[in-house]
Order: structure tokens, then C-alpha cells, then sequence
């Protein structure tokens, strides 16, 4: 189906963690740098015109978002997250990949996300594309609420597939 292709990503020994503040900003440059590269990805596929956004307000730990018009993904690099419409439902997620925190890509062609650095995928709900890459479980969800025509991230509740199952099952609004 995809033409993405597993590609060796080298020895993780190296692979240092980053605190938030620092991957935040990196995983900002990551993605500016991914919108530049239009085209220059390593299966070839076009990376997707992503939108890029801001919150629209919301305390510290609360973020808004407008619910997007249609299918899918939004980036507010900022609070690094990830607003995507998909099949009737709106899920937040991390933008870091949660194997090594690396900013992970949309791809529109394929309408799946890939990390650049080992390339695992997933899917537009972020369930995990098995055997590809090195992560273990789907994309991190914020704890999401609606809110009349917008969504509310809980910037401060990320739920893990493979830590809190249940919760991570249901971290999304249906339209
Ligand atoms: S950082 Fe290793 S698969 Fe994303």
C-alpha cells in the first residue's frame, strides 16, 4: 500500500532523550524543516501542506483548538501537538514519536504519519503500523474534551497505549 520504506536508522545507543522545553523547540525546527523539504523525504512521497496553528487560548495546561473543517492533521509546534480530523472523530496527539521523542510527518499520499528517524508509522488515528520502525505502541493521545466548536487538550494528561489502555482507547471526540 505504502511506499514508504524501512530504511536502517542506525544504532539508537547514541540516541540521547530531550527534556520537554528543548523538544519542544526542536521538534519545532523538525517540522518547519519538513514543510521546507517538500519533497525530499526518504520514500519520496510528498510531505503534506501541513497546517500550521496556534491555540486559540486556554490556561497553561489547557489548549484550545478550532475543530478542523475536514479529514486531517494540524500542528501547533508551539505546545507540540498534533490536531487531527479523521473518520468522525478528532484525536490530539504528541508530536513526538514515542519511541525516541523524535517530530514525527504527515504524509497525505498515505494518510499515515512516519518518524523520520527510524521510521515507524501509523495511522491517522495513530494506532502503530506493526513491524515498522522501532516504537512499541500507537502515537501519544492527549486527554481531549469538546467544547462547542473547538477541542480542549489536557496538555497535562498523555496517555501511552501500552501504559493506559483504556484511557488511550477513548482520548478523542466524536463529531
Ligand atoms: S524515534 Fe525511533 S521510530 Fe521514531
Amino acid at each position: 500500500m505504502s511506499d514508504i520504506q524501512e530504511k536502517d536508522g542506525g544504532a539508537c545507543d547514541g540516541c540521547a532523550l530531550v527534556d520537554r522545553r528543548h523538544f519542544f523547540r526542536d521538534a519545532g525546527l523538525i517540522a518547519a524543516g519538513a514543510l521546507i523539504a517538500l519533497g525530499a523525504t526518504p520514500s519520496g512521497a510528498s510531505a503534506a501542506p501541513l497546517e500550521l496553528i496556534a491555540a486559540l487560548g486556554g490556561g497553561r495546561e489547557d489548549k484550545s483548538y478550532a475543530i478542523p473543517a475536514k479529514d486531517g492533521t494540524q500542528i501547533d509546534k508551539d505546545n507540540g501537538v498534533i490536531v487531527t480530523r479523521w473518520q468522525g472523530k478528532v484525536y490530539l496527539f504528541s508530536l513526538a514519536c514515542p519511541h525516541q521523542n523524535t517530530a514525527i510527518r504527515w504524509y497525505d499520499k498515505d494518510n499515515q504519519f512516519e518518524c523520520p528517524k527510524h521510521h515507524s508509522r501509523y495511522l491517522a488515528d495513530g494506532v502503530y503500523v506493526k513491524d515498522s520502525g522501532r516504537a512499541t505502541r500507537g502515537l501519544d493521545r492527549f486527554a481531549v474534551r469538546k467544547d462547542g466548536n473547538n477541542v480542549v487538550a489536557n496538555l497535562d494528561k498523555l496517555y501511552q497505549e501500552d501504559e493506559e489502555e483504556a484511557a488511550w482507547k477513548t482520548a478523542f471526540v466524536t463529531l
